[in-house]
Protein backbone atom coordinates (compact mmCIF):
# COMPACT_ATOMS: atom_id res chain seq x y z
CA UNK A 1 0.00 0.00 0.00
CA UNK A 2 1.14 3.76 -1.07
CA UNK A 3 0.43 7.30 0.33
CA UNK A 4 0.51 9.19 -3.03
CA UNK A 5 -0.18 12.65 -1.52
CA UNK A 6 3.25 13.99 -1.58
CA UNK A 7 4.18 11.01 -4.28
CA UNK A 8 6.44 8.95 -1.67
CA UNK A 9 5.84 5.84 -0.42
CA UNK A 10 4.41 5.21 3.05
CA UNK A 11 4.47 1.78 4.90
CA UNK A 12 0.94 0.93 5.95
CA UNK A 13 0.72 0.70 9.51
CA UNK A 14 -2.63 -1.19 9.38
CA UNK A 15 -0.71 -4.39 7.69
CA UNK A 16 0.47 -6.49 9.84
CA UNK A 17 4.87 -6.66 9.36
CA UNK A 18 6.19 -10.10 8.90
CA UNK A 19 9.40 -10.80 10.85
CA UNK A 20 11.90 -12.92 9.28
CA UNK A 21 15.13 -14.90 11.90
CA UNK A 22 14.87 -14.70 15.82
CA UNK A 23 13.12 -11.06 17.26
CA UNK A 24 15.64 -9.79 19.27
CA UNK A 25 15.49 -9.83 23.63
CA UNK A 26 12.32 -8.11 24.73
CA UNK A 27 10.24 -8.61 21.86
CA UNK A 28 6.71 -9.89 22.82
CA UNK A 29 6.89 -13.56 21.75
CA UNK A 30 3.74 -14.55 19.45
CA UNK A 31 0.92 -15.13 21.66
CA UNK A 32 1.95 -14.10 24.63
CA UNK A 33 -0.49 -10.61 24.20
CA UNK A 34 -3.07 -13.31 24.27
CA UNK A 35 -1.52 -14.86 26.86
CA UNK A 36 -1.89 -12.00 29.21
CA UNK A 37 -5.98 -11.86 28.05
CA UNK A 38 -6.34 -15.32 28.99
CA UNK A 39 -4.88 -14.46 32.30
CA UNK A 40 -7.96 -12.25 33.04
CA UNK A 41 -10.41 -14.80 32.35
CA UNK A 42 -11.62 -16.72 35.85
CA UNK A 43 -10.88 -20.51 36.26
CA UNK A 44 -8.17 -20.10 33.67
CA UNK A 45 -4.12 -20.38 34.44
CA UNK A 46 -1.19 -20.24 32.06
CA UNK A 47 1.45 -22.92 32.74
CA UNK A 48 4.46 -22.24 34.98
CA UNK A 49 7.04 -20.93 32.11
CA UNK A 50 9.69 -23.44 33.15
CA UNK A 51 7.58 -26.19 32.38
CA UNK A 52 5.87 -24.80 29.27
CA UNK A 53 9.59 -24.60 28.28
CA UNK A 54 10.38 -28.28 29.23
CA UNK A 55 7.19 -29.68 28.03
CA UNK A 56 7.78 -27.96 24.42
CA UNK A 57 10.91 -29.35 24.38
CA UNK A 58 9.46 -32.79 25.04
CA UNK A 59 6.92 -32.56 22.54
CA UNK A 60 9.51 -31.24 20.21
CA UNK A 61 11.63 -34.15 20.80
CA UNK A 62 8.73 -36.55 20.31
CA UNK A 63 7.43 -35.02 16.71
CA UNK A 64 11.54 -35.47 16.15
CA UNK A 65 11.06 -39.13 16.78
CA UNK A 66 8.10 -39.34 14.74
CA UNK A 67 9.95 -37.88 11.84
CA UNK A 68 12.49 -40.46 11.88
CA UNK A 69 10.49 -42.68 12.57
CA UNK A 70 8.11 -41.95 9.98
CA UNK A 71 11.69 -42.01 8.15
CA UNK A 72 12.41 -45.41 8.88
CA UNK A 73 8.97 -46.73 7.74
CA UNK A 74 9.55 -45.48 4.32
CA UNK A 75 13.04 -46.78 3.85
CA UNK A 76 12.30 -50.08 5.84
CA UNK A 77 9.55 -50.24 3.28
CA UNK A 78 11.84 -49.48 0.68
CA UNK A 79 15.04 -51.88 1.71
CA UNK A 80 13.35 -54.88 2.92
CA UNK A 81 11.48 -56.94 0.27
CA UNK A 82 9.36 -59.76 0.47
CA UNK A 83 9.13 -63.02 -0.21
CA UNK A 84 10.12 -66.10 1.61
CA UNK A 85 8.50 -66.37 4.91
CA UNK A 86 11.68 -64.84 7.17
CA UNK A 87 12.18 -62.10 4.98
CA UNK A 88 8.41 -61.11 4.95
CA UNK A 89 8.41 -61.60 9.00
CA UNK A 90 11.59 -59.03 8.92
CA UNK A 91 9.95 -56.53 6.56
CA UNK A 92 6.58 -56.96 8.81
CA UNK A 93 8.45 -56.40 12.08
CA UNK A 94 10.38 -53.49 10.58
CA UNK A 95 7.59 -52.01 8.98
CA UNK A 96 5.45 -52.36 11.71
CA UNK A 97 8.02 -51.12 14.47
CA UNK A 98 8.39 -47.86 12.71
CA UNK A 99 5.12 -46.86 12.31
CA UNK A 100 4.20 -47.77 15.73
CA UNK A 101 6.92 -45.50 17.09
CA UNK A 102 5.54 -42.74 14.76
CA UNK A 103 2.36 -42.80 15.86
CA UNK A 104 3.35 -43.13 19.92
CA UNK A 105 5.62 -40.49 19.48
CA UNK A 106 2.72 -37.87 17.54
CA UNK A 107 0.49 -39.14 20.38
CA UNK A 108 2.96 -38.54 23.56
CA UNK A 109 3.82 -35.09 21.71
CA UNK A 110 0.51 -33.76 21.39
CA UNK A 111 -0.69 -35.10 24.92
CA UNK A 112 2.66 -33.15 26.51
CA UNK A 113 2.12 -30.24 24.17
CA UNK A 114 -2.06 -30.03 26.06
CA UNK A 115 -1.15 -31.03 29.43
CA UNK A 116 2.48 -28.70 29.74
CA UNK A 117 2.42 -26.02 27.50
CA UNK A 118 -1.56 -25.08 26.78
CA UNK A 119 -3.23 -22.79 29.10
CA UNK A 120 -4.98 -25.15 32.29
CA UNK A 121 -9.52 -24.92 32.78
CA UNK A 122 -10.86 -25.11 35.64
CA UNK A 123 -14.69 -26.09 34.14
CA UNK A 124 -17.60 -25.38 36.69
CA UNK A 125 -20.94 -26.63 34.74
CA UNK A 126 -23.87 -24.82 36.82
CA UNK A 127 -26.60 -26.99 36.95
CA UNK A 128 -30.81 -26.05 37.26
CA UNK A 129 -32.72 -27.08 40.25
CA UNK A 130 -34.38 -30.52 39.15
CA UNK A 131 -37.66 -29.22 40.52
CA UNK A 132 -40.11 -27.33 38.54
CA UNK A 133 -41.05 -23.84 39.74
CA UNK A 134 -43.75 -22.94 42.07
CA UNK A 135 -45.71 -22.05 38.76
CA UNK A 136 -45.49 -25.13 36.75
CA UNK A 137 -46.26 -27.44 40.19
CA UNK A 138 -49.27 -25.71 40.31
CA UNK A 139 -50.33 -25.57 36.75
CA UNK A 140 -50.16 -29.38 36.95
CA UNK A 141 -51.83 -29.70 40.37
CA UNK A 142 -54.76 -27.87 38.62
CA UNK A 143 -54.43 -29.82 35.31
CA UNK A 144 -55.09 -32.68 37.59
CA UNK A 145 -57.60 -31.77 39.77
CA UNK A 146 -59.64 -30.34 37.16
CA UNK A 147 -59.27 -34.14 35.02
CA UNK A 148 -60.57 -35.80 38.15
CA UNK A 149 -63.62 -33.23 38.48
CA UNK A 150 -64.52 -33.76 34.43
CA UNK A 151 -64.26 -37.61 34.70
CA UNK A 152 -66.79 -37.71 37.42
CA UNK A 153 -64.39 -39.96 39.74
CA UNK A 154 -65.48 -38.27 42.87
CA UNK A 155 -69.46 -37.86 42.19
CA UNK A 156 -69.96 -41.22 40.18
CA UNK A 157 -69.73 -43.82 43.07
CA UNK A 158 -71.17 -46.80 40.85
CA UNK A 159 -68.21 -45.83 37.81
CA UNK A 160 -65.63 -45.72 40.98
CA UNK A 161 -66.41 -48.72 42.71
CA UNK A 162 -66.97 -51.02 38.95
CA UNK A 163 -63.47 -49.69 38.16
CA UNK A 164 -61.65 -51.10 41.66
CA UNK A 165 -63.33 -54.10 41.13
CA UNK A 166 -62.29 -54.96 38.10
CA UNK A 167 -58.77 -54.13 39.00
CA UNK A 168 -58.80 -56.52 42.03
CA UNK A 169 -58.12 -59.65 40.77
CA UNK A 170 -55.17 -58.16 38.24
CA UNK A 171 -53.39 -57.27 41.69
CA UNK A 172 -54.04 -60.67 42.94
CA UNK A 173 -52.55 -62.46 39.52
CA UNK A 174 -48.72 -62.10 40.50
CA UNK A 175 -49.79 -64.18 43.96
CA UNK A 176 -51.89 -67.19 41.58
CA UNK A 177 -48.41 -66.82 39.22
CA UNK A 178 -46.48 -68.06 42.50
CA UNK A 179 -48.22 -71.45 42.71
CA UNK A 180 -46.03 -72.27 39.48
CA UNK A 181 -42.82 -72.26 41.39
CA UNK A 182 -44.41 -75.65 42.86
CA UNK A 183 -44.93 -76.99 45.70
CA UNK A 184 -43.50 -75.59 49.38
CA UNK A 185 -40.59 -78.03 50.40
CA UNK A 186 -42.14 -77.64 53.65
CA UNK A 187 -39.75 -79.96 56.05
CA UNK A 188 -38.33 -81.92 52.65
CA UNK A 189 -35.00 -79.91 52.71
CA UNK A 190 -34.06 -81.30 57.02
CA UNK A 191 -34.80 -84.48 56.14
CA UNK A 192 -33.09 -87.76 54.17
CA UNK A 193 -34.12 -91.13 53.78
CA UNK A 194 -31.94 -92.08 55.71
CA UNK A 195 -34.44 -91.29 58.61
CA UNK A 196 -35.78 -94.35 59.69
CA UNK A 197 -39.08 -93.04 60.74
CA UNK A 198 -39.74 -92.62 57.26
CA UNK A 199 -39.72 -96.17 56.42
CA UNK A 200 -41.88 -97.52 59.67
CA UNK A 201 -38.29 -98.21 62.08
CA UNK A 202 -36.29 -99.60 59.47
CA UNK A 203 -32.71 -99.25 59.18
CA UNK A 204 -31.23 -98.61 55.94
CA UNK A 205 -28.14 -100.53 54.85
CA UNK A 206 -25.21 -98.64 53.10
CA UNK A 207 -24.24 -99.39 49.77
CA UNK A 208 -21.42 -99.25 47.99
CA UNK A 209 -22.38 -96.12 45.43
CA UNK A 210 -22.07 -97.67 41.98
CA UNK A 211 -22.04 -101.68 42.61
CA UNK A 212 -24.79 -101.47 45.40
CA UNK A 213 -22.80 -103.92 47.62
CA UNK A 214 -23.75 -103.81 50.91
CA UNK A 215 -20.73 -103.29 53.08
CA UNK A 216 -20.06 -105.43 56.28
CA UNK A 217 -18.52 -103.52 58.73
CA UNK A 218 -15.71 -106.12 59.51
CA UNK A 219 -14.32 -105.89 55.50
CA UNK A 220 -13.66 -102.63 55.77
CA UNK A 221 -11.42 -102.54 58.07
CA UNK A 222 -8.25 -100.81 56.69
CA UNK A 223 -7.82 -97.76 58.85
CA UNK A 224 -7.28 -94.81 55.86
CA UNK A 225 -10.13 -96.62 53.53
CA UNK A 226 -12.41 -93.99 51.75
CA UNK A 227 -15.80 -94.84 50.23
CA UNK A 228 -18.83 -93.28 48.44
CA UNK A 229 -21.24 -94.77 49.97
CA UNK A 230 -25.52 -94.57 49.11
CA UNK A 231 -29.03 -95.90 50.98
CA UNK A 232 -30.25 -99.61 49.75
CA UNK A 233 -33.33 -99.23 47.70
CA UNK A 234 -32.65 -95.62 46.37
CA UNK A 235 -29.28 -96.31 44.38
CA UNK A 236 -31.18 -95.14 41.67
CA UNK A 237 -33.50 -92.15 42.58
CA UNK A 238 -31.64 -88.83 42.18
CA UNK A 239 -34.08 -86.75 44.63
CA UNK A 240 -33.07 -88.88 47.15
CA UNK A 241 -29.34 -89.51 45.93
CA UNK A 242 -28.67 -85.65 45.94
CA UNK A 243 -28.48 -85.39 49.79
CA UNK A 244 -27.96 -88.86 51.07
CA UNK A 245 -25.10 -89.41 49.40
CA UNK A 246 -22.15 -90.47 52.04
CA UNK A 247 -18.62 -90.87 52.35
CA UNK A 248 -17.50 -93.45 54.84
CA UNK A 249 -14.08 -93.67 56.22
CA UNK A 250 -12.11 -95.65 58.59
CA UNK A 251 -10.09 -93.80 61.38
CA UNK A 252 -8.05 -95.76 63.97
CA UNK A 253 -10.03 -95.14 67.22
CA UNK A 254 -7.45 -93.06 68.87
CA UNK A 255 -7.25 -90.75 65.99
CA UNK A 256 -11.09 -89.64 66.64
CA UNK A 257 -11.58 -86.24 67.90
CA UNK A 258 -13.52 -84.43 70.31
CA UNK A 259 -15.69 -82.72 66.82
CA UNK A 260 -17.11 -86.22 66.05
CA UNK A 261 -19.57 -87.70 67.84
CA UNK A 262 -18.25 -91.87 68.51
CA UNK A 263 -21.35 -92.87 69.35
CA UNK A 264 -22.23 -92.54 66.09
CA UNK A 265 -19.22 -94.60 64.74
CA UNK A 266 -18.55 -98.00 64.16
CA UNK A 267 -15.26 -99.16 65.34
CA UNK A 268 -13.84 -96.30 63.85
CA UNK A 269 -15.56 -95.92 60.85
CA UNK A 270 -17.32 -92.57 60.39
CA UNK A 271 -20.09 -91.67 57.85
CA UNK A 272 -20.15 -87.96 56.39
CA UNK A 273 -22.45 -86.37 53.67
CA UNK A 274 -20.80 -86.26 51.04
CA UNK A 275 -22.69 -82.62 49.87
CA UNK A 276 -20.11 -79.71 50.02
CA UNK A 277 -21.85 -77.38 52.58
CA UNK A 278 -20.00 -74.52 50.49
CA UNK A 279 -22.45 -75.43 46.89
CA UNK A 280 -23.17 -78.70 47.29
CA UNK A 281 -20.13 -80.25 44.86
CA UNK A 282 -19.20 -83.78 45.61
CA UNK A 283 -16.86 -83.74 48.42
CA UNK A 284 -14.92 -86.80 47.75
CA UNK A 285 -11.36 -86.58 47.75
CA UNK A 286 -9.59 -87.82 50.74
CA UNK A 287 -5.31 -87.68 52.23
CA UNK A 288 -5.24 -90.58 54.32
CA UNK A 289 -2.17 -89.10 56.12
CA UNK A 290 -3.72 -86.30 56.93
CA UNK A 291 -7.14 -87.35 57.31
CA UNK A 292 -8.14 -83.85 55.01
CA UNK A 293 -11.63 -84.32 53.29
CA UNK A 294 -10.95 -82.14 50.07
CA UNK A 295 -14.07 -80.47 47.39
CA UNK A 296 -12.55 -80.03 44.65
CA UNK A 297 -14.77 -77.13 43.51
CA UNK A 298 -13.37 -74.57 45.97
CA UNK A 299 -10.82 -76.27 47.57
CA UNK A 300 -13.06 -76.52 50.90
CA UNK A 301 -11.05 -78.78 53.32
CA UNK A 302 -12.49 -80.87 56.30
CA UNK A 303 -10.56 -82.84 59.18
CA UNK A 304 -12.25 -86.29 58.87
CA UNK A 305 -11.02 -86.98 62.53
CA UNK A 306 -12.78 -83.73 64.04
CA UNK A 307 -16.25 -83.78 63.10
CA UNK A 308 -15.34 -82.73 59.67
CA UNK A 309 -14.70 -79.18 60.80
CA UNK A 310 -13.67 -76.65 57.89
CA UNK A 311 -9.93 -75.92 58.16
CA UNK A 312 -9.73 -74.02 54.86
CA UNK A 313 -11.70 -72.93 52.09
CA UNK A 314 -15.13 -71.09 51.67
CA UNK A 315 -17.55 -73.75 53.16
CA UNK A 316 -18.88 -71.97 56.25
CA UNK A 317 -20.28 -75.72 58.32
CA UNK A 318 -18.77 -79.28 58.76
CA UNK A 319 -19.66 -82.00 56.87
CA UNK A 320 -22.67 -83.22 59.26
CA UNK A 321 -22.57 -86.69 60.54
CA UNK A 322 -24.94 -89.63 60.36
CA UNK A 323 -25.34 -92.07 63.14
CA UNK A 324 -24.12 -95.48 61.50
CA UNK A 325 -24.22 -98.89 63.50
CA UNK A 326 -24.66 -102.28 62.34
CA UNK A 327 -27.27 -104.70 61.71
CA UNK A 328 -27.72 -108.51 62.92
CA UNK A 329 -26.11 -109.35 60.14
CA UNK A 330 -22.71 -107.40 60.52
CA UNK A 331 -23.71 -104.99 57.93
CA UNK A 332 -23.14 -101.08 58.16
CA UNK A 333 -26.69 -99.77 58.63
CA UNK A 334 -27.91 -96.10 59.40
CA UNK A 335 -29.18 -95.28 62.74
CA UNK A 336 -30.98 -92.30 62.43
CA UNK A 337 -31.09 -88.94 60.19
CA UNK A 338 -28.03 -86.62 59.67
CA UNK A 339 -28.98 -84.21 62.83
CA UNK A 340 -28.54 -80.80 60.55
CA UNK A 341 -29.76 -80.25 56.71
CA UNK A 342 -26.98 -81.43 54.20
CA UNK A 343 -25.68 -78.97 51.64
CA UNK A 344 -25.19 -75.45 51.26
CA UNK A 345 -26.99 -72.99 53.89
CA UNK A 346 -30.75 -72.49 53.00
CA UNK A 347 -32.66 -69.79 54.27
CA UNK A 348 -34.15 -72.07 57.25
CA UNK A 349 -30.72 -73.34 58.85
CA UNK A 350 -30.58 -71.27 61.23
CA UNK A 351 -34.35 -72.63 62.65
CA UNK A 352 -32.86 -76.23 62.28
CA UNK A 353 -29.53 -75.95 63.53
CA UNK A 354 -31.46 -74.08 67.10
CA UNK A 355 -33.61 -77.06 67.03
CA UNK A 356 -30.66 -79.11 66.84
CA UNK A 357 -28.67 -77.07 69.74
CA UNK A 358 -31.71 -77.85 71.75
CA UNK A 359 -32.17 -81.12 71.73
CA UNK A 360 -28.24 -81.38 72.81
CA UNK A 361 -27.27 -82.72 69.54
CA UNK A 362 -24.31 -81.74 67.46
CA UNK A 363 -24.32 -78.84 65.15
S1 LIG B 1 -18.71 -76.51 46.67
FE1 LIG B 1 -17.20 -77.34 47.90
S2 LIG B 1 -15.84 -75.77 48.21
FE2 LIG B 1 -17.35 -74.87 46.99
Amino acid sequence: MTDNTNGTEQPDERVPKRVIGTPPPGTPMLGEEESTEVLKVPGVSLQDPRTAKKGERLAALCFTVTFLAGIGFIASYVAFQVGDLDSTGVSNLALGGTLTLALLGLAVGIVVWVRMVMPKYNLVQERHAMASDEEVRSEVGETFMQGAQESGITKRPLLRRTLLLATAPLGLAPLVLLKDLGPLPETKLRHTVWDPKQHGGKELRLVVEGSGQPIRAADFNSPGGLLSVVPEGYEHDLNALSKATLILINLRPEEIKSGTNKNWTHNGIVAYSKICTHVGCPAALYEQSTHHILCPCHQSTFDATDGARVIFGPAARPLPQLPIGVDGQGYLVAKGDFPVPVGPSFWERGDAEAEVREKGGQV
